[in-house]
């Protein structure tokens, strides 16, 4: 198979069967490979492709990638910097404890936002994003490497279908690649 049909997600799959597709190829590309910007690319575009693959609100995601930690920041002043994405530019730079992202790292948890408007200091780097979810990427030792972030141009855009899934899935980007 060619590295470009792995972006084929067949039409009515359900979204657990897109999603246990997506960790079937994350784990077929992450095999020969632990580079964490070459695996979280290749993710990036699988994610995208899986939701535009699905109907509504799935098929409303806008924005799909990851921040990682950044080594520049100071150890007492943590931030995220943007790592690889799919979808329009958006924000370099992410303090711990700010929006949802930065709450996702400090806390170490997931944050699912049925509606941005509501999560207090929210950031909007889009202001066409209505809901969005956020999966921290945890490595034994080392903390949050990175989070995962999907965001939707619809209220209510994720479940607890995406939690389960995007959280399978970073839990083995945690353990399939080498962390700066
Ligand atoms: N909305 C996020 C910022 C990142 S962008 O959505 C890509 C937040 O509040 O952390």
């Amino acid at each position: 198979m060619v590295h470009a049909d792995a972006t084929s997600f067949p039409p009515n799959l359900s979204k657990p069967q897109a999603y246990q597709q997506l960790l079937d190829q994350v784990e077929g590309l992450c095999l020969d490979q632990r580079n964490w910007v070459c695996n979280l690319s290749n993710t990036s575009s699988l994610l995208w492709h899986l939701y535009h693959s699905l109907p509504s609100p799935a098929s409303d995601v806008n924005w799909a990638g990851f921040y990682v930690y950044d080594h520049t920041s100071p150890p007492a002043k943590p931030r995220l910097i943007l790592g690889p994405f799919q979808g329009k530019v958006a924000c370099q730079t992410i303090a711990f404890g700010r929006g949802v992202c930065g709450t996702a790292a400090a806390t170490q948890t997931t944050q699912l936002v049925p509606d941005v408007e509501k999560f207090p200091g929210h950031i909007a780097c889009d202001s066409a994003s209505k809901s969005e979810i956020v999966v921290p990427i945890i490595v034994e030792g080392k903390g949050v490497v990175a989070i995962i972030d999907i965001d939707c141009t619809v209220e209510n855009g994720f479940d607890q279908v995406d939690k389960e899934y995007l959280e399978k899935l970073a839990d083995f980007l945690a353990k399939s690649s080498d962390w700066p």
